[in-house]
């Protein structure tokens, strides 16, 4: 008998000889440890709603409670001392008119009460549920089924009584985090993408992403004539030959080997003809973000190795904006920037591009000076400062333009392409408006190089993978020069602001990111403190053969094969005729599942067929985090996933 239950059954035996019954306590749920409840959205609150007002359900106000969002999670250890749970329910009055919750009291594996699918017309439900006998107890809410993301939620008055010893929070399930990127190996590999984009006759710059280790000999050879290379640096630059096909071969050698790789320059047929590769400083500095900073995030990008693995661009997010034009009606950075050119020059010397950020509206969404009315001029400015991408974010643009109409909605991002297009430098340019009017349909036909599919993402699980998932409807638009943004990356030290966190997702939520933002062809814009990367962080953005998915040159973009509920298997054909394939499991195929109930590492075993995939005869499969082979396999392959985790997979025919 384990102690446990020897304390509990010699606790009973105590209670008969001396013939009293134990005191019974209470505690309530607002009184417990807020930290270890999963909450979708925000954090949860006390004797408020999520959204911070006070808790009403159904035009009833209520004094206690928490308000929460769905999906919302929590487990306590009662070891048998429990008594009661009592509490009422129901949708806070600030959700959305469409929302639509389930509560769900689970004890031992088992539902014990269920309140129903509510909807923020229903009034609350009242919970009085016996919960004696009972080792774990879980409260748990669903998103009702409907996948919708606007659920507030309340627990109103909510208890328990006990005796003895109070219910413990049981930490939510976190999985480890496993290093499985193999280390870079000694021996020269060339990285990066196969084919990059130009203009002919504007200025060109391209470094040259090797792994190997120092000292490395790097040779290229039939550069076009107007580009050099120079071997320092591993930076080609110069003048962007007329409109063709230039294949450039490249050679690496050190004392422990070789690579050769054709990059092909192809000119004239538009810029981002891979997803850009780089960083962001908005998911990390927020409205905070300085010139030192984006400095040490371009130093950071080269001494960590990241360039090496084909990360490129350094982004200025909102925040570097001058409140006033000068006299003239140029616009100029802020004191942030003393001088925007040399930080321009501070990246290219590495040959890093540099990105900034404006609105076509009067004002950013941080409320900075933006280009409205001002379009062209800006455009020269940023191309005299030596600007190589631009985000062009909706904002306030939404005052001039109210209706949102078609025509209105793309008319300031045609506007601004015209207005690129007339300066003499290559700006990758990125739309930003949250995907409204179903961009990916026009993003392209407007001249975007990538446009923003959704609303901002932050670092919780139902945000990642509510967006990540949710990107079936965009994937035919995507391909070489034009692409769907689901957003960048939430993982590292991450904050929007001055103080930093490290990211929310678990270490397998950070692996399903990485891994669906690939397989979905997505720009890899990181958004953390680029001068504080762990290891795990480091190694989950440096797998060459992942990040070649991301970056494969036919540009398709991954579609489902198969989404049920806990499942999602997404499936995308690469340039040399193979299947890129993520298995996925979201967790939650019932409320039960949501919670580990014992010791076991949640997982489940997954089998993708050959048929699904639309391919036949013998595979190979190789594990792309973990670079090898897994063998071949004639008709379906299977694997354990684990919780919220991803197996992602190559499946190539086996050469004869
Ligand atoms: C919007 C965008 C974000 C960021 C901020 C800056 O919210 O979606 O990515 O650029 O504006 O204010």
């Amino acid at each position: 008998m384990n102690m446990k239950k020897y304390i509990f059954l010699a606790s009973i035996l105590a209670g008969l000889i001396t013939g009293c019954s134990p005191e019974i306590h209470t505690i309530w749920l607002d009184e417990m440890d807020l930290s270890q409840m999963e909450t979708g959205w925000g954090s949860v609150k006390i004797n408020q709603s999520v959204g911070g007002h006070p808790l009403t359900i159904n035009g009833v106000k209520y004094e206690r409670g928490l308000g929460t969002h769905a999906i919302y999670k929590y487990m306590v250890d009662l070891d048998h001392h429990g008594r009661r749970f009592t509490a009422k329910v129901g949708v806070d009055a600030e959700s959305a008119k469409q929302a639509s919750v389930e509560f769900f009291l689970l004890g031992d594996q088992k539902i014990l009460w269920q309140s129903g699918i509510m909807k923020v017309t229903d009034s609350a439900k009242v919970i009085d549920q016996d919960i004696r006998g009972i080792d774990k107890l879980a409260l748990y809410i669903s998103d009702g089924g409907d996948g919708i993301n606007y659920d507030h939620a309340d627990w109103i008055d909510a208890k328990f009584e006990y005796v003895r010893e109070a219910p413990e929070p049981v930490a939510p399930y976190v999985s480890e985090p496993d290093i499985l990127t193999p280390p870079v190996s000694d021996a020269p590999r060339i990285n990066g993408p196969a084919v990059t984009g130009a203009t002919p006759g504007r200025p060109f710059l391209f470094r040259v992403p090797v792994t190997g280790k120092k000292p490395l000999v790097i040779v290229v050879n039939e550069l076009p004539d107007g580009l050099e290379f120079n071997s320092e640096t591993h930076v080609i630059s110069g003048i962007a030959p007329d409109k063709g096909v230039y294949p450039i071969e490249i050679i690496a050698e050190n004392d422990s080997g070789r690579d050769a790789k054709t990059l092909t320059l192809k000119t004239g047929e538009g810029l981002a003809l891979t997803p850009p590769l780089g960083w962001n400083s908005w998911n990390c500095w927020g409205l905070s973000v300085d010139q030192e900073k984006v400095e040490a995030a371009a130093d950071a990008m080269v001494k960590s190795g990241l360039a090496d693995h084909g990360w490129t661009h350094i982004n200025i997010d909102d925040g570097w904006e001058a409140p006033e034009r000068t006299a003239s009606g140029e616009i100029h950075p802020n004191e942030k920037f003393p001088d925007m050119k040399s930080v321009a020059g501070y990246c290219h010397n590495y040959g890093l591009k540099l990105g900034i950020y404006s609105s076509p509206g009067p004002k950013t969404c941080g409320g900075y000076l933006a280009s409205y009315k001002h379009e062209l001029q800006d455009a020269q400015t940023w191309a005299k400062w030596g600007i190589d991408y631009l985000k062009y974010d909706w904002c306030s643009y939404g005052g001039i333009a109210p209706d949102h109409s078609l025509p209105e909605l793309k008319k300031p991002y045609e506007l601004m392409r015209r207005c690129l297009d007339q300066v003499n430098r290559d700006i990758v340019y990125s739309l930003c408006q949250y995907g409204m009017g179903a961009v990916y349909e026009w993003g392209a036909g407007v001249g975007g190089n990538l446009w923003r599919t959704t609303g901002d993402i932050n670092d919780s699980w139902n945000s990642m993978a509510g967006i990540g998932f949710g990107q079936a409807k965009a994937s035919p638009y995507a391909g070489p020069g034009h692409w769907n943004d689901p957003d960048m990356l939430v993982v590292g030290q991450v904050g929007w602001g001055p103080s930093l966190h490290a990211s929310k997702l678990t270490p397998d939520e950070q692996y399903t990111h990485i891994s669906l933002w690939s397989l979905l062809a997505a720009p890899l814009l990181i958004g953390c403190d680029m001068t504080q990367l762990d290891d795990f962080t480091l190694n989950l953005l440096t797998n060459d053969e992942v990040l070649a998915v991301d970056q494969d040159p036919k540009g398709e973009q991954a579609v489902p094969v198969r989404q049920e509920p806990g499942v999602e298997i997404w499936a995308r054909t690469l340039n040399d005729g193979s299947k890129a394939v993520g298995l996925f499991y979201t967790g939650e195929s019932s409320p039960v599942k949501a919670f580990v109930w014992g010791k076991e590492t949640p997982g489940k075993k997954m089998t993708v067929s050959w048929e699904e995939l639309g391919i036949n005869g013998k595979q190979t499969v190789r594990d792309l985090w973990r670079q090898k082979d897994l063998g071949e396999y004639d008709r379906s392959f299977s694997t354990h996933v684990p919780y919220h985790g991803v197996v992602l997979i190559k499946i190539a025919p086996v050469s004869e």
